[in-house]
């Protein structure tokens, strides 16, 4: 029903621009920094895709073959996607090169079992986008961030936003090997906090 709601809300004019114009901008940016590591051709999983914006950039920039998945749809842009419980990745063991998961995780109630499921249908490279807030004024934007996804969504879980330390103690219990690393430098005036790129390969090392 809030799905039906944003996509209804997204059809009107000045919304649809804006929100092409703000996901555009992050989705060029993000298409270069892809560059390294998705090939033409390549398979590739965005696992909460959203409005699909950034997945339809990357196929197309990249020439890569992308599905998306998400808990609801709220596409806007024709990429092809399958809806899924949050939990269970509907696709089969080491399905795709790269799996995707951009600004996603600070948002699912079970993180690690997401993060081992992303590990299963991986036979490449997990790539993880995440905010990772480094002093109170990040975190207080990170909390407004979180109150309005929830209120919006409708969703009472409360996002869980990790610093960049925090990410890596995680990664390395669940024994997912950082290939790379690095700060992302991308200024949204709505919510202004340090973010991270993680490179991850799903072997146990
Ligand atoms: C901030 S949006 C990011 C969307 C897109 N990845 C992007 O970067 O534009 C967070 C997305 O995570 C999705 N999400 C929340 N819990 C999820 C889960 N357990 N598995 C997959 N996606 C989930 C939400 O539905 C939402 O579309």
């Amino acid at each position: 029903m809030i799905s039906h709601f944003l996509k209804k809300i997204a059809k009107f004019s000045p919304v649809r621009s804006t929100l092409f114009f703000f996901y555009g901008r992050a989705a060029s940016k993000m298409s270069k920094e892809l560059a390294a590591y998705i090939a033409p051709g390549n398979h590739v999983l965005d696992l909460g895709c959203g409005t699909g914006i950034i997945a339809g950039t990357v196929a197309k920039t990249l020439n890569a073959s992308l599905v998306g998945t998400d808990v609801i749809d709220i596409r806007q842009v024709d990429i092809p996607f399958v809806l899924y419980d949050g939990e269970k990745i509907p696709f089969p063991d080491k399905s795709f090169d790269i799996v995707l998961i951009s600004y996603v995780l600070h948002h699912v109630e079970k993180v690690e079992i997401l993060l081992q499921e992303a590990r299963r249908v991986c036979r490449g490279r997990i790539i993880i986008y995440e905010d990772t807030p480094q002093n109170l004024f990040h975190r207080a934007s990170c909390f407004f961030h979180g109150f309005s996804y929830g209120s919006l969504f409708g969703i009472k879980k409360k996002c869980a936003f990790h610093t960049r330390e925090e990410w890596l103690s995680l990664f390395q219990k669940l024994q997912l090997s950082l290939m790379h690393t690095q700060k992302i430098k991308f200024f949204n005036p709505v919510h202004i906090t340090a973010r991270n790129l993680f490179v991850l390969s799903p072997d146990v090392s």
